[in-house]
């Protein structure tokens, strides 16, 4: 499958466009060039961020119950598949006749997961697909891959803002056929301080993969951001349930993009990324929209982190 990028003058475009907002925002796709993909990988395994651990143990403690759920002829399709950590906890349960599919959008990631997978599953098919999952997912119409169970992982869902979830889930929907099935991470609703932790690491890391963004920036689009002018700041919003992560500016200047130049007052906020967080009412109500339904939960032992089995209504 062939990834479109779009010419450096409509991205400029897209940047000037959010930057003369108010609160001026980026779009998260800039988190990810290589050093920005390293950072996040590095988040994963932090003391703070509970995410991942608590996906893990949950993969870990009920992985032959969640198994039991794919049937042995199905396809594993994991969008957005990144490193193999987490898969590995299932692959070794599943029966022969099943195959694992992973999508992502980097071609680099997805070879360096494939070639360690290959080599521990050896006896299993795996067939990648180089995809941009959030434009297009065609693929999942394919009847190679009939039944599937698409699995969803890392609470990426908490990185889509209402409207674009609703979106994704109900072209998701589409694809489903009554015999398939979902399987989504979704952060839980907790004490602020234990999530606020998670995104403002001791060791500065979250707050590096924050700022990466504007190196990125600079170094595609020749913009001219000051990056040691900016701090990083995440919060929890709690009438949106929802971190929110910014940059903020501590020092008066001017960037340019394109042709145009734009001004960053001081203590000018910068919104770069929201992660919600959910309880389970709402999370069923959003799902029925799309018609959807929730049919199992699996939590981790503190009760942080939920893995859903999701069928069709
Ligand atoms: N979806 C995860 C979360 O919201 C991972 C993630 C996405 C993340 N963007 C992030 C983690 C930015 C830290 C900072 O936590």
């Amino acid at each position: 499958m062939q990834v479109f990028n779009p010419p450096l003058s409509i991205l400029q475009e897209e940047v000037l466009k959010g930057l003369k907002q108010y609160p001026k925002q980026l779009h998260p796709k800039w988190f990810y060039d290589d050093k920005g993909s390293q950072l996040f990988n590095q988040i994963t395994t932090l003391p703070e961020y509970y995410l991942t651990r608590a996906e893990k143990e949950i993969l870990t403690t009920y992985h032959s119950e969640i198994t039991s759920l794919i049937q042995p002829n199905a396809s594993l399709i994991e969008l957005g598949c990144g490193n193999e950590e987490k898969i590995k906890l299932l692959l070794s349960s599943l029966r022969w006749g099943n195959r694992y599919v992973p999508v992502d959008i980097s071609q680099k990631a997805l070879n360096e997961t494939v070639t360690k997978l290959r080599l521990s599953f050896p006896l299993l098919d795996i067939i990648p697909i180089q995809a941009d999952y959030t434009q297009a997912f065609s693929f999942l119409g394919n009847n190679l891959v009939e039944p599937k169970i698409v699995l969803f992982l890392g609470s990426t869902i908490g990185n889509f803002e209402e409207r674009d979830r609703e979106v994704f889930l109900k072209k998701l929907a589409k694809y489903l056929n009554p015999q398939d099935g979902l399987l989504i991470g979704i952060d839980l609703i907790k004490s602020t301080k234990v999530v606020e932790d998670a995104y403002n690491d001791s060791q500065g890391i979250t707050a590096a993969f924050n700022k990466n963004m504007l190196h990125h920036l600079n170094r595609e689009l020749q913009t001219n951001f000051q990056v040691e002018h900016f701090k990083h700041h995440a919060f929890y919003n709690h009438k949106q349930n929802r971190i929110e992560m910014h940059l903020v500016n501590m020092k008066l200047h001017n960037v340019t993009i394109g042709n145009e130049t734009i001004s960053i007052l001081p203590d000018e906020t910068i919104h770069t990324e929201n992660s919600y967080k959910f309880d389970f009412d709402e999370f069923e109500q959003m799902l029925h929209k799309v018609g959807l339904c929730m049919r199992k939960i699996w939590m981790d032992q503190q009760r942080n982190f939920a893995l859903t089995y999701i069928k069709k209504i």
